[in-house]
């Protein structure tokens, strides 16, 4: 995620701004910038790859200011590049932000025709056109943001400066995080807390549709309406270690309780509930190249790859489209059967997995079209794909992924749902049944997160020490039992396996004995009957039944040694769901077993090697 810091008091603004930034280094970004008062004016620096190249742009230059703003960008819309990074400027008003402008492509055109010239790709920079425009009417800083942010559709956490207001910051946020440093006689504002620890530990944390007008004198929050309103001050009490995993002990805990924002940001923008529809503008592949698509082959490694397999159920179930999927290593060995008429998927959160990316050539070379699911803006695969959907996951530190597979499992969603409407195998009610689901999972996610966690960490206790773990699942959960296993295996190194539960008795069922759990992801759905006889079968063996079963449904509990209850949902969007908690089944394990849990032994996060 993009990373904010803003200044305002008696100190050199500009090393506190760029220190700032580099205590955001974590978040991920590929371009930075800094914008600061000196001489009257606002002057900007802004630089693409690492902060030290913005540090190169400006060394040796006496940069004395009392007031500036900084930003450190992962980019979502426009590749990374020095015209792109921020901070964006529209005349006197300069503006750095987080977060997503879902309708930044009509206010562009609503201000070109007003004049306004645009220099970047970004969604941002709207931002900045959209107060000058306020201000040109009359209205000081203040004033105009707010009246500009009224007008936004998405989410935003953002600091402007206006040349003509030297004494003054301000700061708003709706949906992406901000918070406010108080120092004696000067003002820090952060999109995270270790921008500003070694400054202030006393910290005003904006809430969503707030602004803050930020001065020497002080800070002044108001609502929307521009009501005053009353914030407590809290005095923060985390090092910036813990800072930067929000708290959490390890990134991928955090990384895990990221995925509602992960998957709403991944939809957001893309799906319009009133109307029934899905916008894949960006994939960038015409609606009639699609109709002529007779085959989809998903390809990816390891998580991925998971996802692509309950993408092709997606694919298969909601847009009648045959579609095969591939490991990529195997993909571009075996001299598959792709032509014109083939689209390939490819799904990689790093966008850098060689296989990958070879097996995209490999398609592209046979004459496929070929569509990139990645999260990472601007890499191999984003670039070398004829398309691309982003997930908007943000960067994903911890070697196991997590959020980035829900994401690309939204991604996928959003994908076959489109191919539907496109194709016509879904009717408009029924593309809006699919949407009203899917806007669900975000708050389902979250409540399965809050329900489940203490007892997950319980059950981690009792089968810590075990050596061999089986997962099963039928349908849409199969790859999700492969996926449960994967993670026990990649942070505990316990050996996992994931399988149908249809092939227990060709061969697992010989693993089954007292000493052997035996994970079960049993949603209510049309085979759940079948799961449930398997799991008869494990418990008659002896095998210990730790079993995944939908809300409401009792007929387990006496019968599975731990049970845990998932939110009901469709059949595509259960995979969701049933993920996450086997994401903290692996995480508590691997913390009773005192494995790095971030930073796994002999696993990179992108294998950019064959
Ligand atoms: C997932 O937890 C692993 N870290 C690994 O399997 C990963 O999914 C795989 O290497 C693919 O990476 P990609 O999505 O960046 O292509």
């Amino acid at each position: 995620m993009c990373g904010i810091v803003g200044y305002i008091g008696g100190q050199n603004a500009v090393p506190i701004l760029i220190e700032g930034l580099k205590r955001l280094e974590y978040r991920g970004y590929d371009s930075a910038g800094i914008a600061f008062f000196q001489g009257g004016k606002i002057n900007v620096r802004r630089s693409v790859g690492k902060l030290r190249n913005l540090e190169a742009a400006i060394s040796g230059q006496r940069l004395e200011s009392n007031l500036g703003i900084g930003h450190t960008r992962w980019a979502t819309h426009g590749r990374p590049s020095e015209e792109n990074a921020h901070p964006h400027r529209a005349g006197k008003i300069v503006v750095v932000h987080n977060g997503i402008i879902e309708n930044y492509i009509a206010l562009k055109e609503m201000l070109i025709g007003k004049g306004h010239e645009f220099k970047s790709e970004t969604d941002t920079e709207v931002i900045a056109h959209l107060i000058e425009e306020y201000t040109k009417k009359g209205d000081d800083t203040e004033k105009a943001t707010r009246k500009a942010l009224k007008e936004l559709r998405g989410a935003y956490a953002i600091g402007v400066v206006n040349e003509d207001e030297p004494d003054r910051m301000i700061a708003a946020r709706a949906g992406g995080p901000l918070v406010i440093g108080l120092g004696s006689q000067e003002y820090f504002i952060a999109s995270d807390l270790p921008a500003i620890l070694q400054y202030t530990k006393d910290a005003i944390y904006l809430d969503d549709h707030e602004m803050a007008v930020i001065t020497t004198e002080g800070v002044r929050v108001t609502d929307m309406k521009g009501l005053p309103v009353q914030k407590d001050v809290t005095k923060v009490l985390w090092n910036p270690v813990m800072a930067e995993k929000g708290g959490y002990k390890h990134f991928m805990l955090k990384e895990i309780y990221e995925q509602p924002r992960a998957i709403t940001d991944t939809f957001r923008g893309r799906i319009s509930e009133e109307t029934g529809s899905v916008f894949l503008e960006e994939m960038g592949i015409t609606d009639a190249a699609l109709k002529k698509i007779k085959k989809v082959v998903l390809v990816a490694c390891g998580t991925s790859w998971h996802a692509c397999l309950i993408g092709k159920f997606m694919l298969e179930e909601m847009a009648r489209t045959p579609s095969e999927v591939d490991i990529a290593s195997e993909f571009r060995y075996r001299n598959p059967i792709i032509d014109k008429h083939t689209l390939l998927v490819a799904v990689t959160q790093s966008g850098e997995t060689a296989d990958t990316l070879a097996a995209m050539r490999e398609a592209k070379m046979l004459g496929a079209k070929t569509v990139a699911i990645c999260n990472v803006v601007g890499s191999t695969a984003a670039r070398d794909a004829d398309g691309v959907v982003y997930t908007h996951a943000g960067p994903e530190i911890g070697v196991a992924s997590t959020k980035a597979f829900t994401a690309q499992l939204t991604a996928l969603y959003l994908f076959a749902l489109h191919m539907a409407q496109v194709r016509g195998t879904l009717d408009q009610k029924q593309v809006r049944g699919c949407i009203t689901e899917l806007i669900k999972i975000p708050v389902k996610t979250e409540k399965l997160l809050l329900d489940v966690e203490e007892g997950i960490e319980r059950v981690a206790k009792t089968f810590s020490k075990c050596s061999d773990f089986l997962y099963l699942g039928r349908g849409y959960n199969y790859p999700v039992a492969l996926e449960g296993a994967l993670k026990l295996k990649e942070i505990s190194y316990i050996h996992a396996e994931g399988y149908p539960a249809g092939e227990m008795k060709h061969g697992p069922i010989a693993l089954i004995d007292e000493n052997m759990p035996v994970v079960f992801l049993l949603p209510t759905d049309s085979v759940y009957d079948k799961t449930a006889s398997n799991l008869e079968e494990v418990r008659s063996r002896g095998g210990k039944v730790i079993a995944f079963v939908t809300e409401g449904d009792d007929k387990l509990d006496r019968k599975a040694d731990h049970v845990f209850h998932v939110p009901a949902t469709t059949a595509p969007l259960s995979p969701i769901l049933m993920a996450v908690p086997l994401q903290l089944l692996a995480y508590h394990i691997a913390v009773l077993r005192g494995s790095d849990v971030d930073q796994p032994r002999n696993l990179a996060k992108s294998v950019t090697v064959e």
